[in-house]
């Protein structure tokens, strides 16, 4: 299992993505030369760990990612406080065949996201992570939004029905948008920049929950992936483009709209 965020997206009042999109620090493209998962997958509890479990000292960030450094060609994304953002993501398989691993919590796990106008590049897993709370009464940042990490439309380019292996979720799904095959349609995390950011860089820690539970809902062991990314702040709003159009959320238009 592996996932992080892609790319970040302004997403209008109608719905439509609009402008640029931004990255996480140091991404890591799917392009010639480059290792993606070696760039961008941060695993904790590390595999293979001895003694086992998340330690006080795990940084939140992947260790190329915990000091704002972008990969030339894919910087920041530019936003306003108060302006709408897509977190797309890939759901590799976790949502479309969810029973590759038993044991998975609803909503194929929980995604969280934190913000802060003063990160740190010592800032702790254990010390954020259900730490931060929405209200910001906690630490130096805030919990500002909780999500199932299947956002109910996302899917996998998985072939052309079930008789080419396709999974009953992805064609379910497809069918539902009239999404063209071959294509991949990624998850979203959807969150708003709070009003109180500022004027600088706000900074975003994005935490996926995905433990292995036994049968009474406990934790068996822990599995989380995060993704640490920067905002550049303007004081430029995304112009009002009316009210959100659910239709537009059919064929590929559905890869440039918000949930
Ligand atoms: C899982 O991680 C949480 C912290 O997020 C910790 O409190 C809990 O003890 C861990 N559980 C196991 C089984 O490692
Ligand atoms: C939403 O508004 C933007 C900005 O005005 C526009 O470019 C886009 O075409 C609109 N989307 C739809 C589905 O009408």
């Amino acid at each position: 299992a592996h996932t992080w965020v892609e790319n970040l997206r302004l997403i209008a009042s109608n719905g439509t993505f609009t402008g640029e999109p931004g990255y996480i620090r140091s991404f890591g493209p799917r392009a010639a030369g480059v290792d993606p998962d070696a760039q961008n997958v941060y695993l904790l509890p590390p595999n293979g760990r001895s003694p086992p479990g998340i330690y006080t000292t795990d940084s939140i960030c992947k260790s190329n990612q915990q000091i704002g450094v972008q990969t030339p060609k894919y910087p920041t994304l530019q936003a306003a406080p108060g302006d709408h953002v897509a977190l797309t993501y890939y759901e590799n398989g976790h949502v479309t065949i969810p029973k590759t691993q038993m044991g998975k919590p609803a909503g194929r796990g929980t995604v969280f996201v934190y913000g802060t106008t003063k990160p740190s590049a010592s800032d702790t897993y254990l010390g954020i992570h259900r730490v931060w709370n929405a209200q910001g009464t906690v630490g130096n940042g805030k919990l500002i939004a909780t999500q199932p990490y299947d956002d109910g439309r996302c899917l996998q380019a998985q072939g052309t029905g079930a008789a080419a292996g396709e999974s009953p979720i992805n064609l379910a799904r497809k069918q539902a948008i009239d999404f063209p095959d071959s294509t991949e349609l990624p998850c979203q995390t959807n969150i708003q920049i709070p009003a109180d950011a500022g004027t600088g860089t706000y900074t975003l820690y994005w935490v996926w929950e995905w433990p292995t539970l036994y049968s009474n809902g406990a934790v068996a062991l822990n599995e989380s992936y995060t993704s640490c990314m920067d905002i550049t702040l303007t004081s430029n709003p995304v112009a009002h483009a009316g009210d959100f159009i659910a239709a537009q959320v059919s064929g590929k238009s559905a890869l440039s709209a918000g949930v």
